[in-house]
């Protein structure tokens, strides 16, 4: 979809490293500032997900110590929530465990310290990810019917057509980057088709959802500084969208859509970029990232692949599966509003709890086999990949539906995609998911 948008040259986003180069730099520069953790149970440690050995040290929380607390980390001290059952239970009292960005919002990190809260407040895009009760509901109803199951049915035609390009123009027979040439088109091609996102600037979108999802970036104040600026960067060319559809005809991508809402009619101008924001980046990483991680988890387990190849009616329940296995988003983050007690520990007001996706899709009483892809598996469903609750994913269905898509296709091409090469996870411990996959793609 073309647009008369020409963003402004000089923006940082022009000359800036991506989020992870520019902290791979940071740490070269100053190394007696490289973040240590030293508490076993420490996972804010972006390492063990980089170098994928997260494993057994939740299997041993899950066995020893569901909900424990380690202190003294880089992130301050904080609580993890580790099971099934405890990361529901969280989930489940939004009231007593809050997602407002009040208290600090939904990932480990907190603002740095030398930000007044006059500042935050300021600083602050409002997002209904990041708040309670009653504002959260008001702003998610506004935008839940660009997401119900007609929707989805109107979008899928779009979506098949892009992902026959984009699997279309793959090499067959010859090594390439899967996160670059698939996930990252397809994800960025997506939303600029439904969102009617300037196409020529799509890959802006996974700029900046690199530079918003790395919340290691916080340790480093001149990091978080520089991405305060890049996330401002992309507000105002998001807002300059805005006022360029506002002047226009309707049309049917969901900004215009949205506009023309008469729901939206009262939200403010901050409140719906903050939103359009949530949506187009929030929904890019993590699809992204699903989507080189159903590659990989295929090539790991090719029994499962043959299933796969030889009966894609199993195609819907492998999606499931590959959401829980890939989980990629390894947590959220809440803080208790009042002292309460939890699986026998005992919350303070104030208290950082974290709920661990990345266990509780892992949890042993709930999933046979956890560390298996099973793409039969029966009760895939219940992976907590979306979260739970009143903030339970509200992209959910468009998630799954590009992810099944992207299965059908390949199937329909008798796509087989071996991993050949090179593997690089993302060195981060809220996003999970890779940076580079080098595949070749064989017929079956
Ligand atoms: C919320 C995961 C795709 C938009 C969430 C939450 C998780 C999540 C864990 C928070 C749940 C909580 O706090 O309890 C995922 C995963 C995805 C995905 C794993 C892909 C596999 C998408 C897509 C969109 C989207 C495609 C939109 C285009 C949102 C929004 C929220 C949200 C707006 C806030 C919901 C609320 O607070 O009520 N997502 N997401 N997500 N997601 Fe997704």
């Amino acid at each position: 979809m073309a647009t008369m948008l020409a963003p402004e040259t000089g923006f940082s986003y022009r000359t800036s490293p991506t989020a992870y180069l520019a902290f791979e730099e940071w740490l070269r520069a100053n190394p007696d500032r490289r973040p240590v953790h030293t508490h076993p149970w420490d996972v804010s440690r972006s390492d063990i997900y980089v170098n994928d050995t997260w494993g057994p040290i939740f299997a041993q929380m899950r066995a020893q110590a569901p909900v424990n607390k380690v202190v003294g980390t880089p992130y301050g001290d904080y609580w993890n929530v580790t099971t099934h059952k405890s990361v529901l239970h969280v989930e489940s009292l939004p009231e007593l465990f809050s997602s407002s960005w009040k208290y600090g919002g939904i990932t480990i990190g907190d603002p740095p310290a030398t930000i007044s809260p006059e500042e935050l407040a300021e600083r602050q895009l409002p997002m209904f990810i990041a708040m309670d009760r009653p504002e959260h509901t008001g702003q998610r109803r506004t935008v839940a019917p660009a997401f119900t199951p007609a929707e989805m049915v109107r979008m899928e035609a779009e979506i098949r057509m892009r992902t026959r390009q984009v699997l279309d123009a793959v090499p067959r027979g010859e090594r390439f980057d899967w996160v670059d040439k698939v996930s990252i088109e397809l994800t960025t091609g997506m939303l600029a088709i439904l969102f009617g996102f300037p196409w020529q600037d799509r890959r802006l979108l996974t700029f900046w959802s690199d530079w918003a999802g790395d919340v290691e970036l916080i340790l480093a104040d001149e990091l978080a500084e520089q991405r305060f600026v890049i996330l401002q960067e992309m507000a105002h060319y998001f807002s300059r969208l805005w006022m360029e559809r506002m002047g226009a005809e309707p049309s049917p991508d969901l900004i215009s859509m949205m506009i023309h809402s008469p729901a939206m009619n009262h939200m403010s101008p901050q409140e719906f970029m903050g939103n359009l924001i949530l949506l187009i980046v929030g929904g890019n990483d993590t699809t992204r990232n699903t989507m080189s991680g159903i590659v990989h988890a295929l090539d790991r387990f090719p029994d499962q692949r043959t299933i796969l190849e030889n009966d894609p009616s199993f195609i819907p329940n492998a999606v499931q599966e590959c959401i829980r296995f890939v989980t990629p988003l390894s947590h959220m983050r809440r803080t208790a509003t009042a002292d309460t007690e939890l699986f026998g520990q005992d919350i303070r007001a104030g208290d950082k709890v974290i709920m661990w996706y990345l266990s509780a899709n892992r949890d042993e009483t709930v999933f046979d086999n956890p560390d298996k892809l099973i793409v039969t598996r029966e009760n895939a469903r219940r992976h907590l990949s979306f979260g739970h609750g009143i903030h339970r994913c509200v992209g959910a269905r468009l998630a799954e539906l590009q992810l099944r898509v992207l299965l059908e296709e390949m199937h329909e091409r008798r796509m087989r995609v071996r991993v050949d090469g090179t593997v690089e996870r993302v060195r981060a411990n809220f996003v999970h998911g890779f940076r580079r996959l080098d595949v070749v793609v064989d017929r079956f």
